[in-house]
This record gives C-alpha cells, sequence and structure tokens, in this order.
C-alpha cells in the first residue's frame, strides 16, 4: 500500500471519468444558460458566519463543517453547500434583480463516506434572486427536470412540498416537537437525540422503528396558511401546464434550514433509500436579509454529479465520452521530426499525439493503436530527404500514401471528415 492515499471520503477522478464530469458540467451550462443564468463562481472557502445562517440546528452546519482559524486568524470553512456563498455574493454585489445565476463545484461536509456520499462532493445548481413568483419555483424545478432529461435519465421522480410562510412553519416545529416528546419511548435513540436538535428532522428518520410514529405526526398541510397554499397550488398547476410529473409529499423535509414555501427533491427512483436524493431545492427568502442585505426572495436547487452519474451507471446513459485522438506521429529519425509534426497539426486544430524516447518503429505502431487514433503520420530518413511524410489509415483498410508536407494538413482533414 503507498504510504499516501486520498483522505476517506476524497477521491481521485482519473480520465475518461473526468470526461464525463465536464460534459456533466457542459449539459448543465448549456441548458440554463439558454434560460438566461450567468456562471457565478464563488470561493471554496468563506468566512464561517454566512454558512452559519445555513442553521445552526442543521447536521451540515453543526457536525460536518471543514472550518478552521486561518493564518489572519478568521474563522473560515471550506463551503459545505454555494447557496449561502450566492446569497453573500449578492449582498456584497448588489447586483440587479432577478440575479439568476448558475454554479457548479465542490463541496465539503464530513459525513460518513459511503456509496454516493462522500466528503468532498461535486454540485451544479442555479439560484434566482430578486422574485416571489410562483411560477418562477416552477421555470427552476423545470430546468432540473430538463437536464435530467439531457441527461437520459428516466427513473427520477419529483417530489415536491410547501414548508409555509415563516409562521406556519414554526407553530409546526412546535406541534412536531410536543407531539414526539409526547411519543419519546416509541422513537429511536438516534430521532431522540435529532429531536433536539431539530424536530422537522425527526420527519427524515429512514428507520423502520420509527414509521409508525411518524406516520401519526402532525402534518405541515394542515398548518399551511392562505398564502402559502395558494403558493403550493400555483407551483402545482405550472408543472401540470409543463406535463412534468410529481407528487406532493408534505413529509418531505429538507436537510437545511433557510427553506420557507416551496420545496422539492429529485429523487433517483435506482438508488438506495439512503442516498436516493439526486438534488433539491427550494424557497429561502429570509437569507439575504439574514446575510445582512435588503430584503429578497431566492429560489434554486442544487444536483449532486456524484450520485446523479451513479444513477445514470444504474441506467446505462450518458456514458464517458471516449477521449481519442485523431493522428498520431511517428518519427523514427530521432523526435524532433515528431515535435515539429504534432506542434503544426495542433495548431491546425487536428487532435494529434506521439512517442517518446525514439523507440522503435513496431513500439510506436503499438502506442499509435492505443491512442485509439484513425490514422498514423510516419516519418523516416526517406521522407526527411524527400520533404514528405506517409500517411497511414489505421482502422478502415485503405491505402497509405505519400504526401508533402504542405498537403499533410488537407489531407488528414479530408481523411478525417
Ligand atoms: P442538499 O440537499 O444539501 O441541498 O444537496 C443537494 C444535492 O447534493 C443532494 O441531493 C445530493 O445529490 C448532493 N449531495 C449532498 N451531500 C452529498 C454528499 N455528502 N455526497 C454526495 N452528494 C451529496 C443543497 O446543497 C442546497 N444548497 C440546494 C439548494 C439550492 N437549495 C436552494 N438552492
Amino acid at each position: 500500500m503507498p504510504e499516501f492515499q486520498t483522505s476517506p471520503g476524497m477521491r481521485d477522478v482519473l480520465p475518461p471519468e473526468s470526461a464525463r464530469w465536464r460534459r456533466f458540467v457542459r449539459t448543465f451550462d448549456e441548458t440554463v444558460s439558454a434560460a438566461g443564468y450567468g456562471q457565478l463562481v464563488p470561493p471554496l472557502l468563506e468566512d464561517i458566519g454566512v454558512f452559519h445562517r445555513v442553521g445552526e440546528a442543521t447536521d451540515v452546519v453543526s457536525k460536518e463543517m471543514y472550518d478552521f482559524v486561518d493564518k489572519g486568524e478568521r474563522h473560515v470553512a471550506l463551503r459545505p453547500e454555494q447557496t449561502a456563498s450566492v446569497c453573500r455574493a449578492f449582498v456584497q454585489h448588489r447586483p440587479v434583480t432577478p440575479w439568476k445565476v448558475w454554479y457548479a463545484g465542490p463541496n465539503f461536509r464530513y459525513e460518513k463516506p459511503q456509496r454516493g456520499r462522500y466528503r468532498q462532493f461535486d454540485q451544479v445548481g442555479i439560484e434566482v434572486l430578486g422574485s416571489q413568483d410562483p411560477l418562477l419555483d416552477v421555470e427552476v424545478i423545470a430546468l432540473g427536470w430538463r437536464f435530467f432529461q439531457q441527461l437520459g435519465l428516466r427513473q427520477v421522480s419529483l417530489v415536491v412540498n410547501s414548508l409555509g410562510e415563516p409562521d406556519d412553519r414554526a407553530a409546526f416545529v412546535v406541534a412536531l416537537r410536543t407531539y414526539f416528546e409526547a411519543n419519546l419511548t416509541r422513537l429511536t435513540p438516534e430521532s431522540r437525540l435529532t429531536l433536539a436538535r431539530n424536530p422537522l428532522r425527526v420527519l427524515d428518520s429512514k428507520r423502520s422503528e420509527d414509521a409508525d410514529v411518524i406516520a401519526a405526526a402532525p402534518r405541515i398541510a394542515n398548518f399551511h396558511s392562505e398564502s402559502a397554499r395558494r403558493s403550493l397550488s400555483a407551483v402545482c398547476a405550472g408543472l401540470g401546464a409543463l406535463e412534468i410529473p410529481f407528487t406532493v409529499d408534505d413529509r418531505l423535509v429538507r436537510g437545511l434550514d433557510y427553506y420557507r414555501l416551496t420545496t422539492f427533491e429529485f429523487v433517483g427512483r435506482t438508488l438506495d433509500s439512503v442516498q436516493n436524493a439526486l438534488g433539491g431545492g427550494g424557497r429561502y427568502d429570509g437569507l439575504v436579509e439574514d446575510l445582512g442585505g435588503p430584503a429578497t426572495p431566492g429560489v434554486g436547487f442544487a444536483i449532486g454529479l456524484d450520485r446523479t452519474l451513479l444513477a445514470c451507471d444504474d441506467e446505462g446513459v450518458f456514458d464517458a465520452p471516449e477521449e481519442r485522438v485523431d493522428v498520431f506521429v511517428i518519427d523514427t529519425t530521432g523526435g524532433m521530426n515528431a515535435l515539429l509534426l504534432t506542434d503544426q497539426l495542433r495548431a491546425q486544430g487536428i487532435r494529434t499525439d506521439r512517442a517518446y524516447e525514439n523507440r522503435s518503429m513496431k513500439s510506436q505502431m503499438k502506442a499509435a493503436d492505443r491512442s485509439g487514433a484513425a490514422i498514423a503520420v510516419i516519418v523516416g530518413p526517406d521522407e526527411v530527404a524527400t520533404g514528405t511524410v506517409v500517411v497511414r489509415p489505421l482502422r478502415d483498410g485503405a491505402e497509405q500514401s505519400t504526401v508533402s508536407r504542405s498537403e499533410l494538413t488537407d489531407t488528414l482533414r479530408k481523411a478525417l471528415s
């Protein structure tokens, strides 16, 4: 075993998988850029106070943060998510609203690593600041839905809920706490601990021993004010109009504390129930204010790249693209000709590779095969003397030809097209 390996919950992403990651982000970019979203690239590290606003009672903040005091005595944290950073950036830069941004990149949570749950994981996401329109919630959800379709995923379910206005939610939390406290002995010890921190999260328990007591617990729908009900039905009507299938589940609670009104989750039906949330989001109308900005509504979602790619594997869609060059230069004169030719072809936009260390012709041919190139360009002493190269097709059995160096690019372009 080597002395140094990646830390638990962290991974190297090697080629060709890394190419699939790039394509994932590109597909997301294309989907949301077409809807007027611009990319925000926030730093990986923020003042820890930014994330405290995500909710001191959430595991993400209280237990899982990678935080430390830097050399300037600032208490900072690696971001566990990016919504808080987007709101911090909004308060700092005061862009014109509605501010529509997307982001992609790694986040850090000190969780127990398992399949689909890592300590460094990537998300893509969007956020819109500055509009309360429930039809914007629909737009946001629809863009997530469209993205899954672009990937080719079919086994995705959309679950929608409303956590109500802040007063509805507060009354619901009180009722939940009272109910669970009266039924304490029927809860698992883990859920009793959760109850002490955050009664809402008890609803999220996947332990079968908790199922009965949770089933009979108060329901948020009974606490919805008129405005919360109106907003939820507008969201449902919008999703219906777009023919996006969904279910309303008033047991859906999210792991972060800033939500109010619309919340939603995209669930991967092929994944284990503990890690089957491919992405989720909702409204967080108080967060900008909590971070010192003017009262500004917000809505968005984040989709987990790692988990979504696992779901793609399960469905056999969105494969790793083949990464290969088109041309492989074989030089039996020492290597300087390969240096010049690869440089010339790459400058013309032709994907080109070569071998090194002046290997034998046979060994260079093997390397050419391994590279996946369609064509070998061969230079030996005879070709150098006549200013030519040999162009040898590697796959389709076509005849090789000798061409002058000045004709090489055109010949290759024709052969490759
Ligand atoms: P979240 O539900 O905490 O929401 O994370 C969104 C997605 O990130 C999850 O559904 C999951 O796919 C992925 N994810 C989270 N933790 C891990 C992990 N440890 N390993 C692998 N994947 C993980 C948020 O982060 C909110 N900021 C979403 C949002 C945006 N709400 C409003 N706007």
